[in-house]
This record gives structure tokens, sequence and C-alpha cells, in this order.
């Protein structure tokens, strides 16, 4: 089952997720459904609270890119109350995306090593360092669990020349071919 991507201006993006316990109901269905919707949408990670649920876990398939970033080939990754520790605090730029904010791309600075420490679907202990573009997605994807979004790491200039794309977003006024909610405010649309 394909399950609707939350987008810019519902509340569910704002808040900051629980951690997930073991023996969550359904957590194996809600992960495979995790990736249904991700791959629909052509994307290379979803976090829960882009489908409407404000939990620690995160869906990660970075092969797509692993052509251009060596380090993403082959790489996918459940996360489950993942933790960053920041190795290495100088910050690249690089252009990203979200598909709770379609149509929109900015350059987002991020550092490029981090080590993660996180749980796997059988609630697995896992450490690993992780560099470069695989570093990125990781760091995106956790932002969504503070209620963190990348617009939020670009300069205010930046956020105003996009403020009419957002503001289209927020009132329901942009189209997407994957399944979509729009905020609580867009009346008849979902
Ligand atoms: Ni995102």
């Amino acid at each position: 089952m394909k399950l609707p991507v939350y987008l810019y201006g519902h509340p569910v993006l704002r808040k900051i997720s629980e951690p997930l316990q073991e023996g969550y109901p359904d957590l194996e269905q809600l992960v495979a459904e995790m990736y249904d919707s991700m791959y629909e949408s052509e994307g290379v990670g979803l976090a829960a609270p882009q489908i409407g649920k404000n939990i620690r876990l995160v869906v990660i398939d970075a092969d797509p890119v692993g052509e251009s970033f060596p380090e993403c080939a082959g790489r996918k990754l459940t996360l489950i109350n993942p933790e960053i520790e920041i190795l290495d605090g100088d910050t690249i730029s690089r252009p990203e995306g979200c598909l709770s904010l379609p149509g929109i791309s900015e350059n987002v600075p991020r550092v490029e090593h981090i080590r993660l420490r996180w749980l796997d679907e059988k609630f697995q202990p896992h450490e690993e360092e992780i560099s470069g573009f695989l570093a990125r997605i990781v760091q995106h994807e956790c932002d969504h669990l503070e209620g963190k979004l990348f617009i939020d790491h670009i300069s205010g200039i930046r956020r105003q020349l996009n403020r009419g794309k957002l503001n289209n977003i927020v009132s329901g006024k942009v189209r997407v071919d994957y399944p979509v909610r729009f905020a609580p405010s867009v009346k008849g649309r979902r």
C-alpha cells in the first residue's frame, strides 16, 4: 500500500517524534509501506512524520544516487531511534529536495562525517561511520524526527525567494505525481 506523503504546512512535520518502542504494532508492515511510498515518489529517504506518524523511524535507499556518490551504492537502511554524532564540523553545501516540499531545491550546508547509531527492524543495535552524500541523506531524514526541514538551514533571503512556492504548497496549489496529504486548512484536498 502506498501511503500519502504529508506536505509542508502540515503540523505533523513540525513535531518532535517519539522514540519507537519494541512491540510497536504492525511495524514490519509499516516499514514495507514506507519503502513502497518512497519508491513510488522516487525519493531516497522517507521519515515517519512524512507519512503522518511522529515516531523515530526512517527508511533510506540511496542506491539510485550511487553512480554520482559511490558511498550511496547499494545502501539501504531502516533506522529506528537513530542518533547522530558529528565527527568533523566542516560543512559542504549541496542541493537538497524533500518529498514534503515538492518543487523546491536549495543548497544546504551539512557536515561530511558522522557516526550513526541506530536500531534495525529487529531492534538490533548498529554503529557506523558514514560520510559524504549518504551522511547528508541521514542528516536530512533525522532532521524530520526533530520537526526540522531543509529550508530551516537556508538563509532568510533564499527562504524569501521560495516564499511563493511554499505558500502554494501550504494552500494546496501544487501538482504532485505521488499520493499526498495537504495541511488540514486545505479544504476538499487530500
Ligand atoms: Ni525530507
